[in-house]
């Protein structure tokens, strides 16, 4: 896969014929693995409306949806190489890339809601950690929301115990592992595009997800229960190559950040409602079991996962985790 990434960005570099004329407006190629039908998809979307408008023209954004290009761990590569120049991964994807601060966002139960995230993305943590980005060749423009994860699985999951001995797909991350592994599960890290023929074939019993990424790409087709659980966040730092970035005519990028700041208050402003929306879905479908847990059950799914944070600090340290929780506001188990 290396070679193919190396040959796409060469071509990628014969064709950028440097600042925009009439004739070749400059591409930006922005993949994603998920479905245009989502929070992700949507704002990736209005960016490439805002910023063709913007720009007049000079540039043209191709977005490629649903890992046709690359799949998740490949498309970082890609951005680094210059064969792609914009993406959106999940926080979850930059810990294996050596950029292990951002395993705060996977920590169990760390936000309650969207509000208190916006505190630390918009805050000064928020900025710091995308100047992280810099140093592996990125630039991060922007925070995008997904929103908060849930159980699925075959077998109807209530307590804690429920996991044991289960299969569970995770993004490529040491927080997803730890905690599932706290949960007495076997985590198996798997491409985003593979899950669902995973969990048909029975490779993994379940999986871990928002309303939105479940329902577009059918999980709930192929799980018989859901639990809503919320216990861990989903969002994305959109990323520049910096290279590319930083070579742009400073009017273009500027147009291009103007355009990438509504795209985010647009995608971020609705992320909620189409979570939401997607549980409706799923609900009607009416093909899996959607399972409320009562206070008792989710406080004991929350102390089965608080291993998970001396992990995590193991790794980052504490001090990072209390600064998170500082800007949150809160605790992890209040
Ligand atoms: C996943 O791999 O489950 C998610 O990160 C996919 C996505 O981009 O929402």
């Amino acid at each position: 896969m290396r070679k193919l990434i190396l040959a796409a960005a060469s071509i990628a570099a014969l064709t950028f014929v440097g600042p925009a004329s009439a004739q070749s407006p400059i591409v930006i190629k922005f993949s994603h693995v998920v479905a245009s039908d989502t929070p992700k998809g949507k704002a990736a979307d209005k960016f490439k409306e805002l910023a063709e408008k913007y720009t007049d023209g000079k540039v043209k954004v191709e977005v490629y949806p649903n890992s046709t290009l690359y799949k998740d761990k490949e498309e970082l590569e890609a951005l680094q190489l210059g064969a792609v120049q914009m993406l959106a991964p999940s926080n979850s994807k930059f810990g294996p890339i050596g950029i292990k601060e951002f395993e705060v966002f996977d920590l169990p139960y760390i936000l309650p809601d969207l509000k208190t995230l916006r505190k630390v993305t918009d805050g000064p943590l928020g900025a710091r950690l995308l100047k992280l980005l810099d140093s592996k060749g990125m630039t991060g423009l922007a925070y995008w929301d997904n929103g908060f994860k849930q159980m699925t699985a075959n077998k109807k999951l209530v307590a804690p115990t429920d996991y044991k001995g289960l299969k569970f797909r995770i993004q490529s991350s040491k927080v997803l592992e730890a905690q599932f592994r706290a949960l007495g599960a076997i985590p198996q890290v798997m491409a985003f595009s593979e899950v669902y023929q995973a969990l048909q074939t029975g490779v993994v019993d379940g999986q871990e997800n928002t309303w939105s990424n479940i329902y577009t790409q059918k999980m709930h087709e192929v799980q018989k229960y859901a639990t809503v659980t919320n216990h861990g966040y989903i969002g994305y730092v959109v990323i520049v190559n910096k290279k590319f970035w930083d070579g742009l005519p400073g009017d273009i990028r500027d147009q291009l950040s103007k355009a990438m700041k509504e795209a985010t208050e647009y995608g971020n402003g609705q992320s909620a409602k189409e979570n939401d929306d997607a549980l409706a879905e799923i609900k009607k479908a009416g093909k899996t079991e959607v399972v409320t847990l009562t206070p008792e059950q989710d406080e004991a799914m929350r102390k089965a996962m608080m291993p998970v944070y001396k992990d995590v600090a193991s790794r980052v340290g504490q001090p990072l985790i209390d600064e998170f929780l500082k800007e949150t506001g809160r605790g992890p188990m209040n």
